[in-house]
């Protein structure tokens, strides 16, 4: 499967760069012009690492999320000494081991400098056990949640302690009242929020500020067919506001769905809208962030867990993060982590996110404990066009 992927994306590439130039005694519609032009700004604006910015020796462990604050600092969200592993759960059960149960002792959310990756402030020891999403909203509110304590929590800017908290701690449920292991939360500027949750339930949820529910939908059942409602853990979850739209990446089944939002429209809150990404388009889809300053979407994908043997023998890694327009259709491939850059073995780009000018991209990769830099030397005059 994994390599029939691969072999697609090799054919892609060389597609692209074989047909690099327009072929003018064609007959291009003035909307392939316009494509090709945008392709190529794509192109060119294609994100390249910053070596500059490093994690290392800072105590980070799997790093579960990251997202950016209105000051352009970036945080991080991470397990410290506490990989979730077989042992985190009692066996065939959602519910923590007696282990996994003690909180992780030391801060697990990293504020971190931009520019350098070093560390500027921390806190959240002695409180999470399975830290997985996070999210900072307008206000700069940090939204996570813990797939251990099956909830999620809101920290106002600069407290230690949450003024909001859904879900009952360490119970696994799928009424109102409860999650199971719920993965992410989208907040809008009105204060609503989306959670995806998650592992178990294969479902969504809005809720108003106050915490009060407002809808949800979703299931896995009947998934025989795959339906626009059927779910397969729902990883990461995004809003385009000014579409009225909340994007889910539906993990398992490689694909990511756009439903209304009912920001604005209030009676169609949860009905499908479109395909952001098509099932197999680029594996396993984990993470997707709305690029705001852009108008796109960029997302994580997962094509294999372990490095690949190329022709000669060595060891390569696939293309893990993409750039999408809002119909679907893909537009560039750009973090290509090779060995060097993941260093030493296994690497999993688990979350990722934009910067609020959309220049700079981190992805946080899970296996390797740290954060990967990407920053886009083009002006993104073009791109916004369309
Ligand atoms: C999808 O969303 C767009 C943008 O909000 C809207 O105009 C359109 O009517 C929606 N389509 C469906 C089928 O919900
Ligand atoms: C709201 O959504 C419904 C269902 O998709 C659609 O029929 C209706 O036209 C929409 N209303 C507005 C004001 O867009
Ligand atoms: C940015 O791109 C231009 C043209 O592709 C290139 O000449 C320049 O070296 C790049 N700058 C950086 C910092 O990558």
């Amino acid at each position: 499967m994994a390599s029939v992927e691969i072999s697609r994306l090799l054919l892609l590439s060389l597609l692209s760069t074989t047909y690099g130039l327009p072929y003018f005694d064609e007959d291009w519609s003035p909307r392939q012009i316009r494509e090709y032009f945008i392709q190529r700004a794509a192109e060119q604006a294609r994100p390249r690492l910053d070596v500059g910015f490093n994690l290392d020796g800072q105590g980070v462990g799997q790093v579960s999320g990251v997202d950016v604050d209105s000051n352009g600092d970036l945080y991080v969200f991470h397990r410290a000494d506490r990989p979730w592993t077989a042992e985190t759960y009692v066996m065939f059960t959602n519910v923590l081991s007696e282990d996994a149960k003690v909180p992780i002792s030391s801060d697990v959310i990293y504020k971190v400098d931009p520019k350098t990756g070093k560390l500027t402030h921390s806190f959240g020891k002695d409180f999470f056990n399975v830290p997985h999403g996070l999210k900072i909203d307008q206000h700069d509110n940090i939204w996570v949640t813990d797939v251990g304590r099956h909830q999620v929590f809101r920290f106002p800017k600069g407290a230690t302690r949450p003024d909001l908290e859904l879900g009952e701690k360490f119970v696994p449920g799928s009424d109102e009242k409860h999650f199971c292991k719920p993965t992410d939360v989208a907040v809008a500027s009105n204060g609503d929020f989306f959670v995806s949750d998650g592992y178990c339930n294969n479902r969504i949820l809005k809720f108003s500020s106050s915490g009060q529910i407002i809808a949800l939908w979703g299931d896995r059942e009947g998934s025989y067919t795959l339906t626009p409602s059927s779910l397969n853990i729902p990883h990461s979850i995004t809003l385009i506001e000014e579409l009225d739209l909340v994007c889910v990446a539906d993990r398992e089944n490689s694909r990511a769905l756009c439903y209304n939002a009912g920001l604005n429209n209030k009676t169609s809150i949860g009905t499908f809208n479109r395909t952001l990404i098509p099932q197999g388009d680029m594996g396993k889809v984990y993470a997707i962030y709305y690029d705001k300053a852009d108008k796109e979407m960029v997302a994580a994908g997962l094509l294999s867990e372990y490095p690949l043997r190329s022709g000669d023998g060595s060891d390569i890694y696939p293309a893990r993060a993409f750039t999408y327009n809002l119909e679907g259709k893909q537009l560039i491939s750009w973090a290509f982590i090779t060995p060097d850059v993941a260093r030493n073995g296994p690497s999993l780009i688990h979350d990722l996110c934009a910067s609020r000018d959309g220049r700079d991209f981190y992805l946080a990769d899970l296996d390797q404990k740290t954060v990967y830099k990407y920053t886009k030397n083009w002006s993104t005059a073009v791109t916004q066009q369309q």
